[in-house]
């Protein structure tokens, strides 16, 4: 049965920052045929870019596409993207025949092409992880707000052994440098004026014997680009030339999103992180060196298979240790087709519930003592988006905090000098700085 040509699309982002990235592309790919962004309830084209990382993924995206359905019976054209695209494939189209499209992460370009295909009454699963095709036929960025992000490398080798991200994204490929330095520029000319590059291992970038150092250094060059930032990071691949930059590239900001997962040497081999907690606490110590101001951030999980008591301890102590300003922290999921999946000494719940609030009662008191030590602070904040209140402006912290400004006559994209107020866990009050008048 063939359908009309959708005119109006929506695009569901689930999962990390290159989702974000992803599904802007598929906007702009679409946006280029003449159709136009809607929401949910309209749109005659629906696409879920999906996210597997850890249980239930796949449930939420079932249930989103039962949700679809129209009062009248009818459905939109349904696309499914992302990680759980890749990690189901063709079985969503047969659990939920609904499903028009699946599409996985380095195939999205050929989104259109499937779309007409499905038009035809065709129905179309693309499943090829070719690495880097899809940034050629992407159009060129036109559009951005004052903060944008830029993929420069996809895929892992590291095989963490509690991790989906190498069979959903495929093996590490970095783009080439002259591409992500001219995609820096379009996304400049278009407004940016703060890039964070992205990347399932960013710091594993290396095009022609260059590393993400070089790259950033390249990027510094760019007339009207403020702010750089970069994410995320495995501490295997903190080259020395990356962290200089920290010292000597002022628009690098000073924040560094560096996963560990735990404390304990014999948990960190078991998952095979390949570093331990000292050569950690010895990467962070080089950083320091280089830029002493930095905003540290982590990933932890609790409750790995086989964690005993005294092992979740070790987390609690190296979240001390190295000082963390932030951090997210998950309990360990069991993922379909990961080694630790199998493991021997899986968790009962409850206690990896009681771990999780025990480490992240431990976070959050860190995360509001850093930023009460900025309470007295004069710095930069660039503003992101309008506030709750009239007149009030929220925006981020060269330590990428949540700073609201209350100030007239001020736009989104402003970089204001602040003096900071107040604290609390989730953001700061600042002070604009009175021009006085001589
Ligand atoms: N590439 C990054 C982030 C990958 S996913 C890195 O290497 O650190 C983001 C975070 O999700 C991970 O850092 C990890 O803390 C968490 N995560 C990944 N798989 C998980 C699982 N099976 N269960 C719980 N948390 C998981
Ligand atoms: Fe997953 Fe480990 Fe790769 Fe990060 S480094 S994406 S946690 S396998
Ligand atoms: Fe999720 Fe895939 Fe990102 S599994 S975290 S969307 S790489």
């Amino acid at each position: 049965m063939s359908t009309e040509s959708p005119k109006s699309f929506h695009i569901k982002n689930y999962g990390c920052q290159m989702n974000v990235y992803d599904g802007e592309r598929m906007a702009e790919m679409f946006a280029a045929r003449g159709m136009e962004a809607s929401d949910k309830a309209d749109a005659d084209l629906v696409i879920l870019n999906t996210c597997h990382i850890r249980e239930k993924a796949a449930e939420k995206v079932y249930s989103e596409i039962g949700r679809l359905r129209r009062k009248d019976g009818s459905s939109p054209l349904i696309a499914v993207a992302g990680c759980v695209a890749q990690a189901e494939g063709g079985e969503i189209s047969r659990r939920a025949s609904e499903v028009d499209i699946v599409v996985g992460p380095q195939a999205y370009h050929k989104l259109p092409d499937m779309v007409d295909a499905v038009t035809r009454g065709e129905s179309s699963v693309d499943l090829d992880l070719p690495g880097l095709d899809k940034f050629d036929t992407l159009p060129r960025r036109r559009k951005t707000g004052p903060t944008a992000f830029l993929t420069v490398q996809e895929g892992c080798d590291k095989f963490c052994t509690y991790c989906v991200v190498p069979y959903t994204r495929g093996a590490e490929i970095s783009r080439p440098f002259a591409d992500l330095v001219d995609e820096a520029r379009a996304l400049v000319d278009a407004g940016a004026r703060e890039i964070t590059l992205l990347g399932q291992n960013v710091n594993a970038w290396e095009a022609d014997g260059q590393d993400l150092g070089t790259l950033i250094r390249a990027l510094d060059r760019i007339d009207g680009l403020r702010r750089i930032r970069y994410t995320t990071s495995h501490p295997n691949d903190m080259t020395d030339g990356l962290i200089a930059a920290h010292a000597e590239v002022e628009k690098l900001m000073p924040y560094l999103h560096l996963p560990v997962q735990a404390g304990n040497d014999r948990i960190l081999k078991a998952m095979n992180r390949s570093h331990s907690r000292d050569s950690y606490l010895r990467i962070i110590e080089k950083v320091r060196a280089a830029r002493p101001d930095i905003a540290l951030s982590g990933d932890f999980i609790v409750g790995f298979p086989g964690e005993t008591d005294a092992e979740f301890e070790d987390t609690l102590s190296i979240l001390r240790e190295a000082a963390f300003a932030q951090s997210f922290s998950f309990k360990y999921s069991p993922r379909p087709g990961t080694p630790a999946a199998t493991m021997d000494g899986q968790i009962a719940p409850e206690v990896a519930d009681e771990r999780l609030q025990r480490l992240q009662a431990q976070i959050n008191a860190q995360q509001l003592a850093f930023n009460q030590a900025t309470v007295g602070k004069r710095t930069s904040v660039l503003l992101e988006k309008q506030g709750r209140f009239d007149g009030q402006l929220i925006g981020r912290s060269p330590w990428l905090q949540s700073v609201h400004i209350l100030g007239e006559g001020l736009s989104i994209g402003d970089i204001v000098d602040v003096d900071i107020v107040e604290a609390g866990p989730l953001s700061l009050k600042g002070e604009l700085l009175m021009q006085v008048a001589a």
